[in-house]
């Protein structure tokens, strides 16, 4: 019987334990989580949601208080289109938060950002490109590019003098959004070095309607494998979503995969972002606690647990402080469904929001639990302290459990001894 460590992922040269880390925002997945996964031979994801509220955090920047005090004037305003990033900024976070990652970097695996284009932030094409740029600058192995998938990102990175050299990956749903990408990025000459196929159980937002339970990834895997096949197209593809055990990875792998990508079982990884108390409810969650909704202002059916603070807040946009959803013309539908309830509920302080969701601030706070539709089994992954609490694994442990396992079985922890004061 293989398992995942009988097969290697090849992008170029490079040889690599077939395991990719996604890209799981707002920095929860860390730069010490992808570091990891490099350290092991694989690939880890950072990922470029929100960078200058990361680097405020992971290097004391001032990133979002000065953009705040610059548009305070605007706060009370619904209007948001004055609201703008200066890119110059946008640039130099980007390039110290990736920069410091490639720096520690050790090991044969890469470290991948995870570019998130549903990030309209008022100027959709001036600050992807930015964003894009920045990564290349600082040293990225490589982007994957994710939600919202732009047709023209490729056009827009071609002027990079390592648009050939840096590994470009994609992440569509379906055979139809990747013929559409390689038709639309043909005259760039170039094509992606993997491609991403995510399916209807991956956490974050799905590439699909509310009709996602009558999809399956392997289904759209064999789809688009056999149409690469004929058209003589050699490009790896990941399938993601819902791949738990190291038997589901190694079952992928025979069926002509390059690689798996995961995520949902290192959300419980100490190296993860999420703090421990969110990690706790992760571990607690049961299937029915579990629901896909439409509460995400880019448009897009999100994955997430149902008890989770960012259901329901009726929190006052912060787009003056972050405002990475808002449109080209400084919309976003929270901003409308947050109006509707203020009108509606003269006087009251306190209001509920129930349609849609500030996601900009419920992620950065870690008050929107998103997940992929197997958290629900974490609780098998790991042991039970004396008080209850799951115990959280390393990332080591998670990615060595992919690589190693058959038979559907996941190795657990030894129980940590507790160390007395
Ligand atoms: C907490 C969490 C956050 C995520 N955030 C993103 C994201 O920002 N961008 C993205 O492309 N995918 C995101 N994803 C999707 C993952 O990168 C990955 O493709 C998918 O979840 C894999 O399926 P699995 O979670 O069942 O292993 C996220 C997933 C999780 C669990």
């Amino acid at each position: 019987m293989k398992c995942v460590d009988d097969f290697r992922l090849r992008l170029g040269t490079q040889e690599l334990v077939p395991i990719m880390i996604g890209g799981m925002g707002v920095d929860i997945s860390t730069s010490a989580l992808a570091l990891e996964a490099a350290r092991l031979g694989g690939v880890g994801h950072i990922s470029d949601a929100m960078v200058p509220t990361v680097t405020d955090r992971r290097f004391n920047t001032k990133y979002v208080k000065d953009k705040l005090k610059q548009y305070k004037f605007n706060v009370e305003n619904s209007d948001k289109s004055v609201v703008q990033f200066d890119l110059g900024l946008l640039a130099e976070a980007t390039r110290m938060h990736v920069g410091k990652t490639m720096e520690a970097k050790r090991g044969d695996g890469l470290v991948f950002i995870n570019c998130m284009e549903k990030l309209t932030m008022n100027a959709p094409k001036d600050t992807l490109r930015t964003r894009m740029h920045a990564a290349l600058d600082a040293g990225i192995d490589g982007i994957t590019l994710a939600a919202g998938l732009h047709l023209g990102s490729f056009a827009l990175m071609e002027d990079h003098p390592r648009f050939r050299d840096a590994k470009l990956g994609i992440i569509v749903s379906s055979l139809r959004a990747l013929q559409l990408f390689l038709k639309k990025s043909a005259r760039s000459n170039r094509l992606p070095d993997y491609v991403v196929v995510e399916g209807p159980l991956a956490g974050g937002h799905l590439g699909f309607g509310m009709d996602w339970a009558q999809y399956d990834l392997a289904a759209i895997v064999v789809e688009i494998r056999d149409w690469l096949r004929a058209e003589q197209l050699d490009i790896p593809l990941i399938p993601a979503g819902g791949v738990f055990t190291g038997s589901d990875a190694t079952n992928f792998l025979e069926m002509g995969a390059g690689a798996v990508q995961v995520a949902t079982r290192f959300t419980v990884a100490r190296e993860c972002g999420l703090p421990e108390k969110v990690q706790q409810e992760y571990f607690k969650a049961n299937e029915d606690d579990i629901e896909v909704n439409q509460l995400s202002p880019t448009g897009y059916p999100m994955r997430m647990i149902k008890h989770c603070p960012a259901i329901g807040d009726g929190i006052r946009p912060n787009c003056e402080a972050y405002g990475y959803l808002l449109d080209a013309k400084g919309g976003c539908s929270y901003i409308d469904a947050y109006n509707r309830e203020v009108a509606a509920h003269p006087g009251e302080r306190r209001i509920k929001v129930w349609d849609k969701t500030c996601l900009c601030t419920q992620m950065r706070n870690f008050d929107c639990w998103t997940c992929g539709h197997n958290a629900y089994r974490l609780k098998d992954t790991t042991v039970r302290r004396d008080d209850g609490s799951y115990q959280l694994l390393s990332a080591e442990h998670v990615f060595q459990d992919y690589q190693y396992s058959k038979d559907h079985k996941i190795a657990l922890p030894e129980l940590e001894s507790i160390v007395l004061a």
